[in-house]
């Protein structure tokens, strides 16, 4: 018999049934309680609520374990690359030598953009934060893809739209950044891997010889595996909601660029270099930010501390840690905010205020350091996270699609006026 779980209110009492995943997690089933009893359950921030059942990604936030596939992130991290995880993730099995190679040249084929789009390109103003600019080339794929905004064409179809994002994205991210500096943009380079054609399209000036180094072409190809994907988070909920009304693939990717541009997901990145940058400017001393982050009364956060699912550590910022040091002594770079970052991290894992609230680093406490040894500036942070976490979004938003789950849209509690009768300014 399956297993169920009793609720009693008053005198009545309702059977919800246990859904249990493969990893022996367990969630009530509240989908009848509505129908039977009138009642809605009540979790602002979706602090405890399954939204959906995913095969994608399995993450234990009290053991620090995350797992793409079920393949463990260090395992990855180590010995594979981005486009084998994109790969997996999107159709769920490590590719063999074959696909892989067919999915390379895929992608490769479909890295140019329509001419027009610089032109779209061109009417923002240099100071447009790359964030605006890279979600806003992205939704205008649906107009030079009208074929894309129906998501229901065959299978090969949408493979199709998903193909023409993942070549494209770089392009756009490079392309984000030369309109900040007012550069001329560079077209793709298809003989390059994928982190190598992106890094050339944005560093190579005209004027110059540009070769990609693969030491920061390999440091960028690790940070994207560690970003690809993380469950049902702020964006990528945002991209399964956005899918859920039938929105296609590229608007939904586009609202998930969105929802991660905040500071609190992986806008996170920029803000912990610049709170550094303000520390060192500010004589270096951690403890007095530490009384910043702990006092109520003040809006200051340590950035980059805290997750809402890790409890324990971030693996992710575990491995992130360790590159940090490898890139920069390989770089030969010296960044004081790096020694500046790991004392904080040192002052914050053993104070009682962190240590209570299990707050710990997360992945993007040390990748700004990295992306900055990259040559990569403070504002497109954010645009690598999202270059990292296209294929979750992708492999999320097509499981969404395949699972062909309902609408999203959830109920509220309401709190404001009841009926009263409307009056007229000249009857007040
Ligand atoms: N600095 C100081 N205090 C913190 C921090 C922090 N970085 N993070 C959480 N807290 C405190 C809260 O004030 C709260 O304290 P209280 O219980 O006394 O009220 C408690 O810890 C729990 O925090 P919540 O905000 O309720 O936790 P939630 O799960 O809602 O938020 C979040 C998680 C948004 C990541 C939060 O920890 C935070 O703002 N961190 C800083 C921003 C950041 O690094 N974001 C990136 C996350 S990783 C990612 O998205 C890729």
């Amino acid at each position: 018999m399956s297993k169920t779980a009793e609720l009693k209110i008053g005198d009545a009492s309702y059977q919800l049934p246990l859904v249990e995943g493969t990893e022996n997690e367990t969630g009530i089933d509240i989908g009848s309680l509505r129908s039977e009893s009138g009642l809605i359950t009540l979790d602002p921030g979706f602090k405890n609520t399954g939204s959906t059942k995913s095969a994608i990604t399995f993450l234990d936030g009290e053991k620090g374990i995350l797992r793409y596939r079920g393949y463990s992130i260090e395992e990855l991290a180590e010995k594979s690359t981005f486009i084998e995880v994109a790969y997996l993730l999107i159709y769920g099995e490590l590719p063999t030598p074959e696909q892989l190679s067919a999915f390379q040249n895929d992608i490769k084929v479909h890295t140019l953009v329509h001419e027009d789009i610089k032109k779209i390109l061109e009417g923002f103003p240099s100071n447009a934060h790359p964030m605006g600019v890279l979600s806003s080339l992205v939704t205008s794929l649906t107009a030079f893809y009208p074929e894309s905004l129906d998501p229901n064409r065959s299978a090969d179809k949408v493979n199709l739209s998903i193909i023409r994002i993942l070549a494209k994205m770089p392009t756009f991210a490079a392309w984000a950044y030369k309109n900040e500096v007012g550069h001329p943009v560079n077209y793709p380079d298809n003989e390059l891997d994928y982190c190598s054609n992106f890094l050339k399209m944005m560093f190579a000036l005209p004027a110059e010889k540009y070769e990609v180094d693969p030491v920061i072409a390999n440091a960028l190809d690790k940070l994207l595996i560690l970003h690809a994907d993380h469950e049902q988070n702020c964006s990528t909920s945002t991209v399964r909601v956005v899918g859920s009304s039938q929105a296609s693939l590229y608007a939904s990717i586009s609202a998930g660029i969105n929802a991660l541009w905040g500071p609190l997901h992986g806008g996170a990145n920029s803000a912990v270099i610049n709170m550094l940058e303000n520390i060192k400017k500010d004589g270096g001393d951690t403890k007095k930010w530490m009384a910043k982050a702990k006092d109520k009364d003040d809006p200051f956060r340590l950035m980059g501390f805290g997750h809402r699912v890790y409890k324990n550590f971030d693996p992710r910022a575990k491995i992130i840690k360790k590159a940090a040091d490898d890139v920069l002594a390989k770089l030969g770079v010296n960044d004081p905010v790096l020694d500046i970052a790991k004392g904080l991290e040192e002052v914050a894992l053993n104070d009682e205020y962190f240590v209570e609230r299990k707050l710990y680093p997360n992945v993007d406490f040390y990748s700004g350091i990295i992306y900055r040894a990259l040559g990569i500036p403070v504002d497109m942070f954010t645009v690598m996270f999202a270059l990292g976490r296209l294929p979750g979004w992708i492999a999320q938003w097509k499981e969404m699609r395949e699972n062909h789950e309902p609408i999203g849209r959830p109920r509220q509690i309401y709190v404001g006026e009841n009926l009263r009768p409307y009056k007229g300014v000249s009857e007040r």
